[in-house]
């Protein structure tokens, strides 16, 4: 957890503000909302890795998801999703708990029908991301769904002007303490190739920071 306490210590910030969630109404970004549709149909059980406040996970339950559980590093993101999950009587159904990539051995082979890994494979250590991508393929179930979220791939230079330090080769840690794993698509490829089938890649374009994000259906190997 050590190498994570910038990590923490930024999240849980965030994750102090107050956040409105209504589980009966769309997800505000439509190719997440048609994402999640796409992983709970037929989909019982559902794991989130780096979960945040819970509200795409919890989202999954009004599509008749029985069993969501999410994981993230943040103590604030953890106690901000239970609130959320209570105050919209999803608190039988969800299951959350404050951990890192350690916390996902404690699960059972095929033990999910589905997962979430939204915005935070890249925010990892290389070794750790590999692991969750590992970790990930034992604990769901073959032909199980999953949906990943990533940010888009920066130019190098762009990276510089920022400000972020660049730690190993594609691996950088930005002002904010927060790590960035610049993948290429080839790099995202390469990575899950043997462990998932891409079924779908979508590019979500995030208007107001003049960013994309890649968002990838998978089904586990
Ligand atoms: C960009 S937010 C994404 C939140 C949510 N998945 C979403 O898409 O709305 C990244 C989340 O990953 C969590 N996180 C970062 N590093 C983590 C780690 N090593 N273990 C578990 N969670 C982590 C953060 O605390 C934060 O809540």
């Amino acid at each position: 957890m050590e190498a994570y306490k910038e990590t923490i210590e930024f999240w849980d910030e965030v994750f102090q503000e107050e956040v409105d969630f209504d589980k009966n109404q769309p997800i505000s970004i439509e190719e997440i909302e048609e994402g999640l549709k796409w992983l709970a149909e037929g989909s019982s059980s559902i794991i989130d890795f780096g979960c945040g406040n819970g509200k795409l996970l919890l989202r999954c339950s009004a599509f008749g998801v029985d069993r969501s559980v999410g994981i993230d590093i943040s103590f604030k993101a953890i106690s901000t999703a239970e609130e959320l999950a209570r105050d919209n009587d999803l608190s039988e159904k969800s299951f959350f708990r404050t951990g890192g990539i350690s916390s996902l051995s404690d699960f059972q082979e095929n033990e999910f029908d589905g997962g979430i890994i939204s915005n935070v494979l890249d925010n990892l250590l290389p070794d750790d991301g590999r692991r969750l991508l590992k970790e990930y393929n034992r604990i769901i179930k073959p032909g199980g769904k999953i949906l990943l979220k990533l940010n888009d791939h920066i130019e190098p230079e762009t990276l510089e002007g920022w400000g972020t330090e660049e730690i190993s080769d594609g691996f950088y840690k930005e002002e904010t303490g927060l790590y960035f794993w610049n993948l290429t698509d080839d790099d995202v490829e390469k990575l899950l190739s043997q462990r998932f089938k891409i079924r779908k890649e979508v590019r979500v374009e995030f208007k107001e920071h003049d960013q994309f994000n890649r968002l990838y259906y998978l089904i586990n190997r």
